[in-house]
């Protein structure tokens, strides 16, 4: 087991850079999640880490070593790729098997340990098939096996669950996260999806365009997104996020709402200044007696079970709101929301920075 560490590490493809100056300590034992939309650096930011790619700039040490000139081989981490990428005509067992023979590795020795894995993973009835004879559940966690059975200093996951369906993805990431629990080993995963951020990370690592936008605890990026971007991509569904001017008071102006700014909390703009407002949609109710208020008329509902999910028409711009289930809402309906004391998010207009005070 061991940390690891980035500093400044950057990749340029030609002209093209895609990975900028990332700094990250992962810390021994650690789960960390790199989350981000298609295209952000998260794969290459992993093969850096692995050594599938070289990085342009910058440092990358596990442990207390300097890894980043090494092999892949040299480094002991093992890599869960989304395609599996087992061998098709070998059994599980010899999948498993195949990187430990190759270390010359004693027979006894190789079998515990593949045996020790299949049990970790469930999977022991399988180990005479072949992968073509696996469900895509089976073979991500045969995939995981043969990380598991190499015993490295951290796992690098990319994007492992997603050629699963949605059911085996949801028990494959609680078996993936018990396997953390048990073996303790730092984990770096991959993912666009930012419910697999929230519930597998012990920290989440957000990237845009190659740069890290927010490196914290899931709860941190949802309670106090550092940015506008953050805090759109964290959260389902998406906040809401509304441009308004600053007037005096200072209030903001959405529709015929005036809704007064956080008198604490946040470095105040200046009255004319230009903001973006964020409101969770679970952070809206339906308004009773005085105080702001924002009305509108409903477009949209779906009903989701216990909520009613409504998306509210405030003079053109529409607000989603996440209420208790209320079978009585429909479209066509004037109505008033009111955001909950202390959940109101303001960011800069021009740079799209969060103006809360850390
Ligand atoms: N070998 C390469 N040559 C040129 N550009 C590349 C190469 N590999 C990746 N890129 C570019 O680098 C950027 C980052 O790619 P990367 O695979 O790291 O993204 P990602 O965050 O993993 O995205 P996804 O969620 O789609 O997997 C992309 O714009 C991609 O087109
Ligand atoms: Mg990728």
């Amino acid at each position: 087991m061991a940390s690891i560490t980035l500093d400044r590490v950057s990749k340029r493809f030609g002209g093209l850079t895609v990975v900028d100056a990332v700094s990250l300590d992962i810390a021994d034992g650690e789960f960390m999640v790199l989350v981000g939309p298609s295209g952000c650096g998260k794969s290459t930011t992993l093969r850096m880490i692995a050594g599938l790619e070289e990085s342009s700039e910058g440092r990358i040490s596990i442990g207390a070593r300097d890894v980043t000139r090494l092999e892949p081989r040299d480094r002991n981490v093992a890599m869960v790729f989304q395609n599996y990428a087992l061998y098709p005509h070998k059994s599980v067992y010899d999948n498993l098997a195949f990187g430990l023979r190759m270390k010359k590795l004693d027979r006894a020795d190789i079998e515990r340990r593949v045996r020790r894995a299949a049990a970790m993973l469930g999977i022991e009835q399988l180990l005479a098939r072949k992968p073509r004879q696996l469900s895509g559940g089976q073979m991500q966690r045969v995939a995981l096996g043969r990380a598991l059975v190499r015993d490295p200093e951290a796992f690098l996951l990319d994007e492992p669950l997603s050629n699963l369906d949605a059911r085996m993805r949801v028990q494959t990431r609680e078996e993936i996260a018990k396997l953390h629990r048990e073996v303790g080993t730092s984990m770096v995963y991959v993912t666009h999806d930012q419910v697999e951020a929230m519930t597998l990370g012990d920290r989440v690592c957000a990237m845009r365009d190659g740069r890290i936008q927010q490196v914290g605890p899931p709860l941190a990026l949802y309670d106090r997104p550092a940015n506008r971007f953050v805090a759109a991509f964290i959260g389902s569904p998406e906040m809401n996020l509304v441009e308004a001017d600053v007037v005096p008071g200072p209030t903001v102006h959405i529709g015929e709402a005036v809704l007064p700014l956080p008198e604490h909390g946040i470095r105040l703009p200046a009255p004319g200044s230009r903001i973006t407002l964020g409101i969770r949609p679970e952070h809206l109710a339906v308004a009773d007696g005085a105080g702001p208020r924002i009305t509108g008329t409903i477009g949209m509902v779906e009903r989701l079970g216990d909520r009613t999910l409504v998306g509210l028409d405030v003079a053109g711009i529409i607000i989603k709101a996440l209420l208790p289930r209320d079978d009585a809402l429909a479209p066509g309906q004037h109505i008033a929301l009111a955001p909950m004391p202390g959940r109101l998010h303001v960011f800069d207009g021009e740079t799209g920075a969060s103006l809360a005070v850390p």
